[in-house]
């Protein structure tokens, strides 16, 4: 068996507010293989966010271990890129400036960004082409839609090459349309760059759509009730979202949701 690219072995997590702890995540045990792609629905509240912290080293667990590539997460972690539900867009930056920004702040490209700064602009408008943004690199955010900005989120998650995207409802406030759209362009970046993926999200369509693997979550404290398995051929398109195989999948993990609700 190669080692998993994620794993979380037993992972509890208490947080602490004004001193009362908040009991987020209750054994949750997970295991990623290098360029899966995997999705965690859950209610809200449950602590999926919390996951994605926990990978990104932001902050340890109270018990059990975080794994990437075998080795325990003891920080923050270079190998992440993280795109939220809010692109963050620097106002004041064009796409390709947003994009470019990770290279900016994070080690080694920081140091050579100058003198690199014709490659890294290349790679740059190379991610705006995969996503559809041809064109659009020297706008400002103000000129682009929820969706474009969205879509400039993603590259500049995906510019310093990590081995691992977190993606937190990344697409939670663009509507249905804009969504199912960029569910496509999420499916050829990954294909293109074949990191894996962990990607949060309250849409089960959406998970099933893009993932491999589903992870259901109770509610909180979390832990995980259900795995599905997503096995549809790829590349998947809107039109397989009506076939009775993946609207089967969709409901068998609404009813596996339902039942943690109870
Ligand atoms: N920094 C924090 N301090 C205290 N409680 C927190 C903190 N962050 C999250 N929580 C609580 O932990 C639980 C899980 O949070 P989160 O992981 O954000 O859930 P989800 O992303 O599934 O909606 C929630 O009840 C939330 O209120
Ligand atoms: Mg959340």
């Amino acid at each position: 068996m190669p080692t998993p690219c994620v794993e979380l072995r037993h992972v509890s997590l208490h947080y602490h507010s004004d001193g009362k702890p908040v009991h987020a995540l209750e054994d949750v045990s997970l295991t990623v293989e290098q360029g899966e792609f995997v999705s965690i629905a859950g209610p809200s509240g449950c602590g999926k966010t919390t996951i994605l912290k926990l990978v990104s080293g932001l902050m340890p667990a109270t018990r059990g271990q975080v794994l990437i590539d075998g080795q325990v997460v003891s920080g923050p972690q270079k190998r992440v890129g993280m795109a939220f539900q809010n692109p963050s867009l620097l106002p004041w930056r064009s796409a390709l400036g947003n994009v470019l920004l990770p290279l900016e702040v994070v080690q080694p490209h920081r140091a050579q960004f100058n003198t690199q700064r014709k490659a890294y602009e290349e790679e740059a408008r190379r991610l705006l082409h995969i996503v559809g943004l041809d064109g659009f690199a020297d706008k400002p955010p103000y000129q682009l839609s929820g969706g474009m900005q969205q879509r400039v989120a993603l590259c500049r998650a995906l510019i310093h090459q990590p081995e691992i995207l977190l993606l937190d409802e990344p697409f939670a406030a663009l509507d249905a349309f804009t969504r199912e759209e960029l569910w496509g362009v999420l499916q050829e970046l990954w294909t293109a760059r074949r990191c894996t993926v962990i990607m949060v999200t309250h849409d089960l369509r959406e998970a099933v759509f893009l993932s491999n693997h589903v992870y259901v979550m109770s509610k909180r404290p979390g832990t995980i009730v259900h795995q599905q398995i997503i096995d549809l051929p790829r590349p998947r398109t809107l039109a397989d979202t009506f076939e009775p195989r993946f609207v089967e999948y969709v409901r068998q993990i609404y009813d596996k949701i339902g039942e943690v609700r109870q």
